[in-house]
């Protein structure tokens, strides 16, 4: 066997369909390599035939996941360019992928409340909170770079800065921090506004929960319940009052008010550490975006979600 007809076809070309699967992975020690067996035994793309595409075409890794597409992405603007510019770019981009899955468990997540299927809502939860916590670690690969570095490229950056990630706004947004002044600053071109605006009109995932919490019988205010969502999610002491009841007596509830604070929680652990790593690059300089920078990020810290469950802890 010549080496050519050892490699395996990464295109999915139609030359390894199956008839010439058979031929190329079924002869004498072919597809092994080294004939031990451990090897597949079928030239890349020699599966199944492509739902789409012409006929002998062929789904493999990287047609399925867009690979040549999803790696022409990273494109620094630096001249050289500057070494550290490649990070900055990956970890951003891998930034918003995760923030796409969370916002997708997120709204799963309420249609599962809302259908009170609370047990699988929980394992929805959880699959949420493991994803923040990569966020949350991600920041270290970042403080991996000095201040100098971050400088060799920052000039072109321009204006653009992590404030104007709307994906960002939207998960502020489902957990129901709300904000008229985040959305006005998207031009009206913006691809992005429109589900902005949509999130902004719907309602949040404390809202699904308060429902929620009347089907199982519980006393929930009815402002509430007939509350604006287009507002920020105010405490309520005759809420807290019912919440005090849902610990003492429900644990499947109270299980899922738990990871309730524990998004709320992580969400703000990401808010803090990333305040951190802005302090330690950019110190008191002001943000690209326009903001005081890490002074404007601290006024952002410690401000929970859904205070209600914050406000009880003392009475448990
Ligand atoms: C060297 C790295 C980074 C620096 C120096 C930095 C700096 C800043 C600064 C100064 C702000 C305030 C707004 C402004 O004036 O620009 C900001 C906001 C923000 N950044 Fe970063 N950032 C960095 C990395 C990241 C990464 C990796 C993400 C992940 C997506 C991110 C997401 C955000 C978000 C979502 C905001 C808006 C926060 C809010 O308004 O509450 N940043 N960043």
């Amino acid at each position: 066997m010549t080496d050519e007809e050892r490699t395996p076809n990464a295109s999915g070309g139609a030359e390894s369909g199956s008839e010439s699967g058979e031929g190329a992975g079924g002869g004498e020690g072919s597809g092994t390599g080294d004939g031990t067996g451990s090897e597949p035994e079928r030239p890349y793309g020699a599966g199944t035939q492509a739902q789409e595409g012409p006929p002998g075409s062929y789904l493999t890794y990287a047609s399925y996941l867009k690979i040549d597409e999803l790696l022409s992405l990273q494109q620094p603007l630096s001249d050289g360019p500057e070494h550290d510019e490649m990070l900055f770019i990956v970890i951003h981009q891998v930034y918003e992928l995760w923030f796409k899955e969370v916002l997708h468990e997120v709204d799963y997540a309420v249609k599962l409340i809302r259908t009170d299927d609370l047990a699988r809502a929980h394992h929805t939860m959880k699959r949420i909170l493991t994803i923040l916590k990569v966020l949350v670690a991600q920041l270290d690969i970042l403080e991996t770079m000095t201040p100098v570095e971050f400088l060799t490229f920052r000039e072109r950056l321009e204006e653009a800065s992590g404030f104007q990630s709307h994906q960002f706004r939207e998960l502020e947004f489902v957990l129901g921090a709300k904000s008229q002044w985040a959305i006005s600053r998207y031009p009206e071109h913006e691809p992005a506004l429109k589900r902005l605006r949509q999130r902004y009109e719907e309602p949040t995932l404390w809202d699904a929960f308060l429902l929620c919490l009347t089907r199982e019988g519980y006393p929930v205010p009815r402002e509430l319940l007939e509350r604006d969502v287009t507002q920020r999610i105010e405490p309520s002491p005759e809420l807290q009052e019912v919440l005090v009841n849902v610990y003492r007596r429900d644990p499947a509830l109270s299980e899922l008010c738990e990871r309730l604070v524990d998004l709320d929680e992580g969400l703000q652990e990401w808010r803090y550490r990333h305040v951190k790593m802005v302090e330690r690059t950019i110190g008191t300089k002001p943000g690209s975006g326009g903001s005081a920078g890490a002074e404007y990020l601290r006024k952002t810290l410690f401000k929970p979600a859904f205070p209600d469950l914050w406000g009880i802890r003392a009475r448990l």
